[in-house]
């Protein structure tokens, strides 16, 4: 299974969503490929939000190590699932991919809800994010491990 977290700046959301992601999975004994990008290349290069590092840091996943780039044409066949962290991503994603892709689209979070942007709050909405990043990387790892179909995937 290889999974791409995809946010707008890649520097915030989809970081935080990768380490936690990359930790469950290991700690399932699970040998999926968890990577992410953002739909804007704004970022690129740089490393991850110190707000995002600390609060990942707080749950043992480090992040430091993560640089930003932007989506590309290839993710969407390199990767089976990619999750948007909202539904504005998630339109610009159905806007990128091109015809011959392969991925399936979806919302990160399987509620369908938005993993809202902690960008331009203070560091508390980080751990805020985190909480609901986490509980969706448990519950996407159940479902898929079991097989389920992934039925929030509009083409
Ligand atoms: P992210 O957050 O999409 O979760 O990485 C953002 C980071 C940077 C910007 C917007 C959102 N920005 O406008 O620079």
């Amino acid at each position: 299974m290889r999974i791409l977290c995809v946010c707008l700046g890649n520097i915030c959301r989809s970081p935080m969503a990768e380490g936690l992601f990359c930790a469950h999975v290991r700690a399932a004994g699970l040998d999926w490929q968890i990577d992410s990008a953002g739909t804007g290349g704004w970022h690129a290069g740089n490393p991850p939000d110190p707000r995002g590092v600390s609060a990942a840091a707080a749950r043992g996943v480090d992040t430091s190590g993560q640089r930003a780039r932007q989506v590309q044409t290839s993710d969407f066949t390199d990767f089976d699932l990619i999750l948007a962290m909202d539904r504005s991503n998630l339109a610009d994603l159905q806007t990128m991919r091109p015809a011959h892709a392969t991925a399936v689209l979806a919302m990160f979070d399987p509620t369908g809800a938005d993993v809202p942007d902690p960008y331009y709050g203070g560091p508390e909405g980080f751990d805020t994010v985190l909480d609901q990043i986490q509980a969706a990387c448990k519950s996407r790892i159940i479902a898929l491990k079991d097989g389920d179909p992934i039925t929030l995937s509009p083409r």
